[in-house]
Formats: C-alpha cells, structure tokens, sequence
C-alpha cells in the first residue's frame, strides 16, 4: 500500500514537473516546427521553474525562470530586468523560439515590452533576448550571465548564457538499439559465466577448467570454430602450389626474408663463378 502510495506520489510530480513547462512557441512558427521545436524543449525539463538572478548593482538586476514566471505580477513573463524602479519584461515564454545546435539550446523571447520607447536601436519595435544553454557537465544550477547586454548590442536585443548539465543530454543522445542489444547479450553471457563458475565451484566443488559451466558444449564449439577457420582459411589448400611445402621459388610473391637471403648468395656465387674461368 505504501509503496503504491509513494509511486502514485512519484508520477504526479513527474507530471506537474512536465505540465509546469509555460514556454509556449511563437504562433508565427509553423506547426510542422512547432513540434520540432517542442521536442528540443524537452532538454529543459529537469530544470522548468528554476530561478536564477544577476545582480549588477542594487538597482540593476535581471531575473530568469526556466519557462514560468518570473513574478506573480507579470503573467507568461519569464524574463525581467529591473532597473531602478522601472520593470522591462524581456521574456515573454508564451512567445518563444527554440533552436539547438550539438552541444547548446537557445531560448528566444519575443515581444520584449518596456525597451522600445527608451532606446533608438529599438526604434519603435519590441525587443528579443535570447537565453543560450551550453552544456557544463559540472554545472548544476542554473546561473544567469551576460554574454551581450543591451548596451553592446547593436538591434534591440540581448544575450545571456546558461551553462548547466542538463543540456549535455543534446550531444549524447543514448545508445543505438544495436549497442544496447550487444550490451545485454554481453551482460547475460557474462553473468551466464559468473554464477556457472560460483555454482560449480561452491556447490559442486570443481576445480581448474572443471569450473567453467557446460564446458564441453564450448569446447566442442571452440573446436568447430577452430575446425571452420581452418578450413576456410588455411593456406595448404587454397594457395596452389607454393603454399604446399614445395620450395619457395625466388622470383616475385612471398618469401621468408632469411630463404630469400640464401638465394640470393647462391645466385651471386653462381654469378661470380660465372665470371672466373
Ligand atoms: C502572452 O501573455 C501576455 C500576458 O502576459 C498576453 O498579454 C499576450 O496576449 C500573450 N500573447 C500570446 C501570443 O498569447
Ligand atoms: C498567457 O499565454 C497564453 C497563451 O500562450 C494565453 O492564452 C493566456 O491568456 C496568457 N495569460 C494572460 C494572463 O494573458
Ligand atoms: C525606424 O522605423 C521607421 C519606420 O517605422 C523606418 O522608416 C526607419 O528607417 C527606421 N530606422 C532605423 C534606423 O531602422
């Protein structure tokens, strides 16, 4: 009962972790892509509702929350900077874009609100910013930093950089149904193996080569084996005539380097011979 409890208890916050994510991809994005886009959000699942602030002054501080909000004030803001006394909602997550490259994830909010009447660059239009992942296998919070503030950008954006391990899962992307097929097979023959020799030894009580489990069925396969490489592979029969004892000929082909050493010192005898009458 107790344990029904507690994995009834398991799935619901499995659940609510994945029914949490807020990030909602931009309506401007087609379907087809949407999906895409979705699936490479999964990436952040371990992490949806983590909070993260960078403060570079008491008056200046930026606030991050992986796809919710940032603050009960704002709805569907999951990115806002405060300066002074005044709120920019850089992050609207029910306006993202998703995109991945091998080893980084790159959530981009549209839309940003309070840039676009301050700045010329903005020229009347509102902001994106972008939040990079890169993968950090040692890193495991998720920790807001700079790359290219609004200062340093020349369109009405801005860059920060999330290094965290959860992003690492993008480059590995599990095993291939063939490895994980040749693992099995390795782990059975081997623990096949382990408990054959425990059992043959501690309750049967052999000793030396009596201990391998049903050792004259892989022996006689060890023999077939040996027996089907010969004959596949045996030079005696498939080599013609040089390969059947008969002596090496010194003339093109293989020949042990000492045998062809002694022709040649015959053939130089006979050519000195030749030259002395
Ligand atoms: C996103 O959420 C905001 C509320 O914060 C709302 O005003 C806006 O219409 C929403 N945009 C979309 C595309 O749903
Ligand atoms: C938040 O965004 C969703 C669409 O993604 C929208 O339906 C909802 O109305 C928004 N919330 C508010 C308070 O505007
Ligand atoms: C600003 O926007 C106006 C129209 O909204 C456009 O004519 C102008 O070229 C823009 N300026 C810059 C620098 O982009």
């Amino acid at each position: 009962m107790m344990m029904v409890k507690v994995v009834v208890t398991v799935m619901v916050c499995v659940l609510e972790l994945v029914n949490a994510n807020k990030c909602v991809i931009d309506s401007s994005v087609p379907d087809q892509e949407k999906k895409t886009q979705y699936e490479y959000l999964k990436t952040l699942d371990p992490i949806i509702g983590k909070r993260s602030e960078l403060k570079l002054s008491a008056k200046d501080t930026y606030t991050f929350v992986v796809c919710d909000d940032a603050d009960p004030a704002f709805k569907n803001v999951s990115f806002i900077w405060n300066l002074g006394d005044t709120d920019s909602l850089l992050g609207f997550n029910n306006r993202t874009l998703v995109t991945k490259a091998r080893n980084s994830l790159m959530l981009t909010f549209l839309g940003a609100k309070g840039l676009e009447g301050k700045y010329k660059k903005c020229n009347g239009t509102a902001g994106a910013s972008h939040i990079l992942f890169l993968c950090d296998h040692q890193q495991h919070k998720v920790q807001l930093e700079i790359l290219e503030d609004f200062h340093g950008s020349l369109t009405c954006s801005m860059m920060f950089v999330v290094r965290h391990s959860c992003v690492c899962s993008l480059s590995n992307q599990g095993l291939s149904g063939g490895a994980i097929f040749f693992i099995i097979l390795l782990v059975i023959f081997g623990s096949y193996f382990t408990f054959g020799f425990f059992y043959l030894r501690l309750v049967k009580g052999a000793k030396g080569v009596e201990q391998i489990p049903n050792r004259e069925f892989w022996f006689k396969i060890g023999n077939m084996l040996a027996d089907g490489c010969g004959a596949v592979f045996r030079c005696d029969r498939y080599c013609g005539a040089r390969g059947t004892g008969s002596a090496p000929s010194s003339y093109g082909g293989y020949s042990p380097i000492d045998e062809r050493l002694a022709q040649d010192l015959q053939d130089t005898d006979r050519d000195s011979s030749l030259l002395n009458p």
